[in-house]
């Protein structure tokens, strides 16, 4: 329960004098829908009831800033308690002035210390007046900053949907460094750009000319933000006097179409599989390959503005089995996998290729998404695979093979993408397919970023 009290202390908290935090309407509501009326004179709450019939439903928040934000703050022993208190207080302006809200922007905290914390998640907190107190409440940690090592945790433990990320919004994440990072940045960007998150870098106190020998890698900024162009860094020169650094941030942070990071090798490729049929796998060696299928499908971000998956079960003929606009759900996508029926029968790779090219392939070729082909065959193909592969990659399709137990290595290549190497595998049981599904994932997410640069 609030009090006039805990309200009070936390406009304080944030060196708002009480008069400017009245004066912004999201206040005003919160301040009269509990029933405050903390200021006599201009600002009532009749007045702001009046502001109510023009945005009627406060609690969604600012819906035109949609965002899923973490901020990561600096809790080193460099930075210090007093500072950090001022960068609480800072964050604590930048929240309020977002709008969060249901609809709106959400919030949470990670603390880069010696071992990052998370502090609360996106779902704890969806109003401005709760997210306040929650960052009122952080302790100062200490230790090395290592800001790489907190990003990184950020990108992969923060932004999940158990902790409260929606979907077809962008993720973002707010880095505050003060002077410069303890450990290595750049691979942790990679990691965020991987996980579809915009990382953003403010920069407090930039190194001193005296101070640059102790930087790592004066680089810093450019190499972990999402793209060095410009609008993913902000600089502040001190903790003092943050307050007109505020609304600048903010503008950026709502900037929802220069979110480029948003897109990712998990919700923008298309992918078909195609699956030999033929009477040398087996049927229990068919349900190996169908694994394989499933475990590279079920780590995308299936969904109709999302990743798309395919399959197309071949053998001398070819049985589309489900094509990428038939299922938008994972667990659609999945249970197809698992009904698929084994065809037995020849083999001609080379027809498939084309069929899928054509039929699979043809009807989305204007998408936004990048499209790839992954073939997994046990044998030679009857037919000549050079052709409808060149095709294949002529039309922007980036191709896998996988050989299992008698395929020539030869037509593995013809049919790879360049560079051949890391798009031809070969394992001589089925059960090598297992690890061959994680290098097709890795494969798929590298090229994905190749074709973004
Ligand atoms: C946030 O939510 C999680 C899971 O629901 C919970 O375990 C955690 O204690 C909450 N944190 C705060 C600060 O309320």
């Amino acid at each position: 329960m609030t009090t006039h009290r805990s309200l009070f202390s936390s406009l304080l908290f944030l060196g708002l004098s009480i008069p400017q935090a009245i004066m912004s309407p999201a206040w005003i509501s919160v301040l009269c829908l509990g029933g405050y009326f903390l200021l006599p004179g201009p600002v009532s709450c009749e007045g702001a009831g009046k502001r109510q019939k023009k945005t009627p439903d406060k609690k969604a928040g600012n819906k035109d800033c949609k965002a899923d934000i973490a901020f990561l703050i600096d809790g080193s022993f460099n930075i210090g308690q007093r500072r950090f208190n001022l960068q609480k207080n800072f964050v604590g302006k930048v929240a309020l002035m977002l709008g969060i809200g249901t609809e709106g922007p959400h919030v949470g905290l990670v603390q880069a210390s010696e071992h990052p914390k998370i502090e609360f998640f996106l779902k704890n907190f969806t109003s401005a007046k709760d997210v306040l107190f929650a960052i009122k409440e952080v302790g100062f940690r200490g230790g090395n900053s290592n800001t790489g090592k907190a990003l990184k945790h950020t990108a992969q433990k923060f932004f999940s949907v158990d902790s409260g990320v929606r979907k077809g919004i962008p993720k973002v994440v707010v880095v505050f460094i003060d002077g410069w990072p303890s450990d290595d940045i750049e691979e942790a960007g990679i990691v965020a750009r991987e996980f579809g998150v915009n990382v953003f870098i403010v920069s407090v106190a930039k190194p001193i000319p005296e101070e640059l020998g102790m930087v790592q890698d004066v680089g810093f900024v450019d190499k972990a933000v999402c793209r060095n162009n410009g609008f993913f860094s902000y600089h502040i020169p001190s903790w003092f006097g943050t307050t007109k650094y505020v609304k600048p941030l903010v503008q950026k942070l709502c900037t929802h179409e220069q979110m480029m990071c948003s897109k990712t090798c998990y919700n923008s490729v298309n992918i078909a599989f195609l699956i030999d049929g033929s009477s040398s796998v087996g049927e229990s060696n068919f349900r190996l390959m169908l694994e394989f299928v499933s475990n590279i499908a079920k780590i995308f971000e299936i969904s109709d503005i999302g990743a798309k998956i395919a399959a197309v079960q071949f053998t001398y003929d070819q049985r589309p089995e489900f094509s990428f606009t038939d299922y938008t759900t994972k667990e659609n996508v999945l249970a197809v996998i698992r009904n698929i029926r084994y065809m037995s029968g020849g083999t001609a790779t080379g027809d498939a290729i084309s069929f899928t090219v054509r039929n699979v392939f043809g009807p989305i070729r204007d998408g936004p998404n990048k499209n790839f082909l992954v073939i997994v065959t046990d044998g030679q193909s009857y037919d000549d695979v050079r052709a409808p592969a060149a095709a294949a990659h002529k039309a922007g399709i980036t191709v896998y093979s996988i050989g299992v137990a008698w395929a020539p290595l030869d037509d593995l290549k013809d049919m790879a993408s360049e560079p051949k190497e890391t798009h031809a595998f070969f394992t001589r049981e089925f059960s090598g397919l297992e690890q061959i599904a994680t290098d097709i994932i890795r494969g798929i997410c590298r090229d994905f970023l190749e074709s973004q640069q």
